[in-house]
């Protein structure tokens, strides 16, 4: 049985502002610009690992958008795997991280690449870092499609940053607030009520 689905076409209109749950947001970076980030970082992956077959480590629910934007632009023999952690509940972050789990690969030897949402307190990568490093890859290496320096408390390097960004709250592009925003393309950034 051949089953048509009707063609319908599907795009977002860019909004300026929307309202998730009980808080507000405006458009901060159009899904144009996130692209051209990814499509510069893809360009730096693959040239440190051409030839080195890499291991991606997706670390979920954020990083889904980001993986696959990053892997639709990855030429280079590589995998993929996703691991959960939880540490965030709200819009800022509680700084505790829980166990990693899903992690089924043999990583001994191989070159690891942390795929991050964002990097706020890099409380979450250096939880997912030191849990990696127990599995003797030959090495690890993080990419981050956002990255906030103001609110970094690691002495970590973040290898690959799409984009830096100030201290605030944002949503889209895998990002979410209580569940709501990881399907809007681009970055939408709160809108701070006068107090
Ligand atoms: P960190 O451990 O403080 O670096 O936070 C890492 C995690 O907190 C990310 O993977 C996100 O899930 C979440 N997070 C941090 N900042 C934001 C934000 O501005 N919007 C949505 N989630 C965030």
């Amino acid at each position: 049985m051949i089953v048509n689905f009707a063609p319908r076409p599907i795009h977002w209109r860019p909004m300026s502002r929307i309202r998730l749950h009980d808080l507000e947001f405006e458009l901060f970076i159009p899904e144009a610009e996130v692209n051209a980030a990814v499509d510069r970082l893809a360009g730096e992956l693959r040239d440190k690992y051409d030839g080195k077959r890499p291991l991606f480590v997706g670390v979920l629910n954020g990083a889904f958008f980001f993986a696959a934007e990053l892997m639709k632009r990855l030429d280079i023999e590589c995998e993929i795997t996703f691991v959960k952690v939880a540490s965030y509940h709200g819009t800022s972050s509680t700084g505790k991280v829980s166990d990693l789990i899903g992690l089924n690969e043999r990583l001994e030897g191989r070159h690891v690449v942390v795929l991050e949402d964002i990097v706020d307190t890099g409380n979450t990568v250096k939880h997912i870092l030191d849990a990696l490093h127990d599995h003797h890859p030959a090495s690890v290496s993080i990419a981050a499609l956002l990255f906030k320096p103001e609110a970094y408390k690691q002495s970590i390097t973040i290898d690959h940053v799409a984009v830096r960004i100030p201290n605030d709250f944002v949503v889209g592009s895998g990002l979410d607030h209580d569940g709501l925003g990881r399907n809007l393309p681009g970055i939408y950034r709160i809108i701070k009520k006068d107090p």
